[in-house]
């Protein structure tokens, strides 16, 4: 739907088309700005920004409502999984059984591991992080599929199903496999019969002729936390990944800047920032009243807490508050027997209740409670942000395929600048300068 509005500019006033959102969002399109005025704007961080039109993911972050293709995500939470939400997220619709099944299959079947490739992710040091490996090996995982990797949009939108799955299996076998190396443990293979999630869990953590037995609410935890973090419309990462494919790179590529662009501790890496703060004020023994104080002064950040575009409780932190109270008892224990959760839910509570956090709208987000679920599934800190790429996986995907099959081609993402350096000068030999 669109109207029209009138801005005005000293003495001209430039008539600008309004696009309407089908949830009722007013955008005023500005693409014609420039040529017919000599403005541009200026919109530090994006925050008022809209990059492209999209139909995957809604946000209405003053209420705190996400939906996934309108499907609300507590109802997919409750009634779906991660493989089903995954192809509802990137093709649009929940699929029917066959398609389902196919879809499942593809992804068992490309879980398999190049022996070369296997011998990069064994060359990186132990101690490397594990996003820095992941980056490095989904954009070196396109070498071993050139008729996948091709710039040439069209063969990269014909090859776009297989790809899809060959990234969702990959995703998941490289996590993994990355893991076995830093513990010298010899690699697992998926298991017919076992889901997404029990596969990974049992690649993590089976040790030869002795898999491991996966708790059903282990594994539905594991795969409600993906579910959440399927898509998230134009965040950080996922902006990155349109960014880098609006230049016509491939998939493999693009999500690949997607995982560098998710590690900031401002961003997907605030689940592992999330643990080591709360392992920080228990191990110093501090009040959870003195550290709250000590953000209130600017000296830290409450981390897990705050959200550009949510400025309610985000509706992901909701289920996982409750996810890691089941998680708990899944593994016959208490909240009580858990250090950081107690401290979580005090920081939580003092916050909540605290002007500062109420007048800046600063509510527990999905980082707050995830980090404390992987942690109770025996996942090591620094996997943590790599859980979020394999949950995120799905969504980079869709935002990649929207993006190169939209109607005009899609435009290369080149935002403007205001300059504020020098003026014309010229040049001064070596020997001349003071
Ligand atoms: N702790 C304390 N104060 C905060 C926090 C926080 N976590 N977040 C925002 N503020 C304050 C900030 O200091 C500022 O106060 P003032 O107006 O007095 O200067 C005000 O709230 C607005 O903050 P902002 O930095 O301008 O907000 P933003 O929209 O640019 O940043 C954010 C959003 C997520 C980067 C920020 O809230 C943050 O750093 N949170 C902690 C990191 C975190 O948990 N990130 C995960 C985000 S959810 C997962 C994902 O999608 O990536």
């Amino acid at each position: 739907m669109k109207s029209e509005i009138n801005v005005t500019f000293g003495n001209r006033t430039y008539k600008t088309p309004v696009i309407i959102g089908t949830e009722g969002e007013h955008a005023v399109d500005i693409r014609k700005l420039r040529s017919e005025t000599g403005f541009i704007t200026y919109d530090e961080g994006y925050a008022n920004t809209g990059s492209c039109e999209s139909a995957i993911t809604f946000i209405d972050g003053e209420k705190g409502i996400l939906r996934f293709r309108g499907y609300p995500i507590e109802e997919l939470a409750e009634r779906s999984n991660f493989i089903e939400s995954a192809y509802l997220v990137i093709y649009g619709d929940l699929p029917k059984m066959g398609e389902l099944e196919d879809f499942r299959n593809r992804i068992l079947l490309n879980s398999g591991i190049h022996e070369a490739l296997r011998s990069i992710v064994a060359g990186f040091p132990p101690s490397a992080h594990p996003m820095a490996a992941l980056s490095a090996m989904l954009n070196a995982l396109g070498c071993y599929y050139p008729e996948l990797s091709s710039n040439d949009r069209q063969q990269g939108i014909a090859n776009f199903d297989h790809t899809a799955t060959v990234l969702i299996s990959k995703v998941r076998a490289l996590a993994a496999m990355s893991h076995r190396y830093r513990t010298g443990l010899p690699v697992v293979y998926p298991r017919r019969g076992f889901n997404y999630c029990e596969n990974f869990l049992h690649m993590m953590f089976s040790y030869p002729g002795e898999d491991i037995q996966v708790h059903p609410d282990i594994a539905k935890a594991l795969d409600t936390l993906l579910l959440l973090h399927i898509d998230h419309e134009q965040n950080c990462s996922t902006s990155t990944v349109r960014m880098v494919g609006s230049g016509g790179a491939n998939l493999f590529t693009s999500v690949s800047a997607g995982v560098c662009a998710l590690w900031g501790p401002r961003h997907g890496g605030a689940n592992q920032a999330v643990i080591e703060m709360l392992t920080e004020i228990n191990e110093r023994g501090e009040s959870v009243e003195n550290f709250v104080e000590k953000v209130k002064k600017g000296e830290c950040r409450l981390m897990g807490f705050g959200h550009r575009v949510y400025k309610n409780y985000d509706p992901r932190a909701k289920v996982l508050s409750r996810q890691a109270e089941k998680i708990v008892s899944a593994m016959g224990a208490k909240e009580a027997d858990d250090p950081l959760l107690v401290t979580a839910r005090k920081l939580e509570e003092i916050a909540l209740n605290d002007d500062y956090f109420k007048s800046r709208n600063l509510y527990p987000n999905v980082d707050f409670y995830s980090g404390i679920i992987l942690r109770e599934l025996g996942i090591p800190v620094d996997m943590f942000p790599v859980i979020f790429a394999m949950g995120r996986m799905p969504g980079w995907i869709a935002q990649w395929r929207e993006m190169a099959m939209a109607p005009s081609g899609g435009k290369i993402y080149r935002p403007r600048q205001i300059y504020v350096g020098e003026n014309e000068r010229h040049f001064v030999p070596l020997t001349e300068r003071e």
